[in-house]
């Protein structure tokens, strides 16, 4: 297949165009570079060993992803392209509601009036807010969101995407519910890069160990689990990447135009256990300290990944001690991330 991958530069993107290419798809990239490096595309052609077709624009600008799809011929679309953090989309909603919505009623558009039946959809574990029981299933109605606008423009899309499935003959829609995505390619040479102050556990934890943070503050130990911290689903990227492959090949066997499914491992790691596995799988200390809980955090979430292995013949492979090793060999390769 040519597949378009929209986000191919950022985290999850580029780990999922190294398996694409692998399995044999031409690939296309469209990327704004909001919040990605062009290293990480010349880092994927290493990888890949080849030239990689990018676009560099907004997909939120209808007139250029028509264009993008009248000049070429695409079989699926992947969209991972979109603002992703939760506190920024809390102080800037509109920022998150324009470019979350807008990029996808442009890919959208341009995928019927190519006819484009494929469409694989990052979306994720927010969507099933505090009210679903744990483990949680894709039955699950998501009428709220965890996460702030952020989790809004998930739970929006997915109604969006579903609604246009259903009435667009042929359409097929896979929603791709991520759990905790950590972790590198084993090479080393792509990774999880964000910009300023990390808000996620992994990068935090990987930051202070190379010396760019003093410490981690872990966000509340009275929680009831077994140690008092958060308990999450974490997932290696690699097997959430292959978790895109195993959708777009099951996409066209679908019997309904669109279906979800939870990308997870089905075992929660609390904070604690994480910093020790850190800890056990690089040798390195990750100092911390224990400060108040963090507003919205649930204190255990969990993916039950049976459909996904049902339908999809997908299950995670990598263990929480590869997601550290892997994420310590990228950090510690790339102290700063990706150069500019
Ligand atoms: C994990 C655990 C924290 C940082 C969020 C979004 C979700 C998705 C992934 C996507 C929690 C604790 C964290 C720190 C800590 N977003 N923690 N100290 O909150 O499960 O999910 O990221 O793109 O939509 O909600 O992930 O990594 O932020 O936190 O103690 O400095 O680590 O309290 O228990 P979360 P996280």
């Amino acid at each position: 297949m040519h597949v378009l991958v929209a986000g191919g530069a950022g985290y999850i993107g580029s780990h999922t165009v190294v398996q694409l290419k692998r399995a044999g798809h031409d690939v296309t990239i469209v990327d704004d570079f909001d919040n990605s490096k062009a290293t990480a595309v010349a880092r994927l052609e290493e990888l890949t060993g080849g030239h990689l077709p990018l676009h560099a624009f907004d997909l939120c600008d209808p007139d250029k992803t028509e264009a993008l799809f009248a000049s070429e011929r695409f079989d699926a679309v992947i969209h991972f392209a979109g603002h992703k953090a939760v506190g920024e989309s809390v102080s800037e909603p509109l920022k998150y509601y324009r470019n979350n919505l807008d990029s996808t009623f442009s890919l959208v558009r341009a995928m019927k009036a190519h006819g484009v039946h494929r469409l694989v959809f990052s979306s994720s574990a927010t969507v099933y807010g505090d009210a679903a029981p744990q483990p949680c299933q894709e039955e699950f109605t998501p009428l709220q969101s965890g996460g702030g606008p952020y989790g809004w423009t998930k739970v929006m899309n997915e109604q969006i995407l579903a609604d246009v499935a259903r009435a667009t003959p042929d359409l097929k829609v896979a929603l791709l519910r991520y759990f905790n995505p950590v972790g590198a390619h084993p090479s080393g040479t792509i990774g999880e890069d964000p910009q300023g102050i990390p808000n996620n556990l992994m990068p935090f934890i990987s930051q202070v160990a190379v010396g760019r943070r003093e410490k981690l503050t872990v966000f509340g130990d009275d929680y009831p689990t077994a140690d008092g911290t958060c308990e999450r689903d974490y997932i290696h990227v690699e097997d959430l990447a292959a978790g895109h492959l195993a959708a777009l090949e099951h996409i066209d066997a679908m019997t309904e135009p669109v279906r979800a499914f939870n990308l997870g491992s089905g075992v929660p790691t609390s904070v604690l256990g994480m910093i020790k596995a850190f800890e056990a799988a690089t040798g390195v200390p990750v100092p911390y300290e224990i400060g108040p809980r963090r507003d919205g955090d649930l204190p255990i979430t969990y993916a039950d990944p049976s459909r996904a292995l049902a339908e999809l013949g997908w299950r995670t492979t990598k263990s929480v001690e590869d997601m550290c090793a892997d994420t310590w060999r990228w950090q510690s390769a790339n102290p700063q991330g990706y150069p500019d």
